[in-house]
């Protein structure tokens, strides 16, 4: 059993593959579970114990010396076939070039400062049916956001869209019941909006939703004003204006001094001194029951605003569709930030 060791030893060791496919015919011929170890360890059990530790570490060293070739020759397999790249793909993130995109980042501190006061970030599918983007949203069936003009379709009967907004998440978190609920939902979402440089028919928001006994109209104000300060800044003014949403009731949009003119009146404030950033409002009673949530007992405020509304305030960009370009010159300029 001793030569035979060697002989093999001998053999692999002069082994060189000249492909990935002969690489695995040698693994498989040595140390599959009908290969050559396998027989020599059968055979193993049959020698004298005397000799039994030598031979016993023979073996050994043969298995291992036959893995290690598998193992070298393999890297130079994949070395050659995915040479095409000298990139390290397993490098960690922070070594890598580039930046994030500007409505990455306002997202991330969006999302940090709600993350703060408790909420928790929901996540849901861009490709929706009508239940959660509508009905359960307490649209009336021929309410215009409905129509062809503003949702795209993906299918007719059964109505299956692109999300309108992300508030089709809060419903899915509502479906499951657990209560209370305090979750902001940042997406995609789609409209079929002429693009220019206030629309696109693809934008981001981020929504909010907190649900529990006791929730009320100063709850959402003291959240929203909470929100304001630390995104704009202390001193940020303010104010709600009432407005109307299927899914709320009261609902209000909201204003903030300008923060280009500090409220003295500019082009972005259209010299009123005040920008709109977000609607929100009371959680109508209706799209609490649509999800098995007793009104009785709970309330629930809901906000939502854009991404790229807030961004363009904050670095004062003035045409929407730079986000969407990625043209360099206008991406490196957020590299340190
Ligand atoms: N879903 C609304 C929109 O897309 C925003 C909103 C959310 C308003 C929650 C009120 C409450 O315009």
């Amino acid at each position: 059993m001793k030569d035979k060791i060697e002989q093999i030893l001998n053999e692999v060791k002069a082994f060189k593959a000249d492909s990935k496919e002969a690489l695995e015919q040698f693994r498989i011929q040595y140390l599959s579970k009908k290969g050559t170890i396998t027989e020599l360890f059968t055979e193993f059990k049959q020698v004298a114990p005397e000799m039994r530790k030598e031979m016993g570490m023979k073996l050994n060293e043969l298995k291992n010396t036959i893995q290690d070739i598998i193992d070298e020759q393999q890297k130079n397999f994949e070395t050659k076939s995915e040479g095409k790249t000298d990139l390290d793909l397993s490098l960690p993130v922070d070594a890598m070039n580039g930046s994030r995109h500007p409505l990455s980042i306002v997202r991330n501190e969006i999302n940090d400062i709600f993350k703060r006061l408790g909420f928790v970030v929901a996540e849901g599918p861009e490709v929706e049916d009508d239940f959660h983007v509508f009905s359960a949203l307490n649209f009336p069936p021929d309410h215009p956001a409905r129509d062809m003009q503003d949702t795209f379709f993906v299918t007719k009967s059964p109505d299956v869209v692109l999300r309108t907004h992300t508030s089709s998440v809060q419903v899915r978190v509502m479906e499951q019941g657990k209560l209370p609920i305090r979750i902001i939902a940042p997406g995609r979402v789609f409209r079929n909006e002429a693009i220019s440089a206030r629309a696109h028919c693809i934008f981001h928001q981020i929504e909010g939703l907190y649900i529990d006994k006791n929730v009320s109209f100063a709850d959402l104000k003291q959240t929203l004003y909470h929100f304001v300060q630390e995104y704009f800044g202390e001193g940020t003014k303010v104010r709600f204006r009432p407005s109307y949403f299927p899914f709320t009731e009261t609902s209000a949009e909201m204003d903030i001094s300008c923060n280009i003119c500090g409220g003295e009146g500019c082009n972005i404030c259209k010299h009123t001194g005040w920008v709109e950033i977000l609607g929100c409002g009371i959680c109508d009673p209706n799209i609490l029951k649509a999800c098995n949530i007793d009104p009785e007992e709970y309330t629930g405020f809901a906000f939502g605003m854009g991404i790229e509304r807030i961004a363009m305030l904050k670095y004062q960009i003035n045409d929407l569709r730079m986000f969407f370009e990625n043209d360099l010159r206008f991406l490196k300029q957020f590299e340190n930030a």
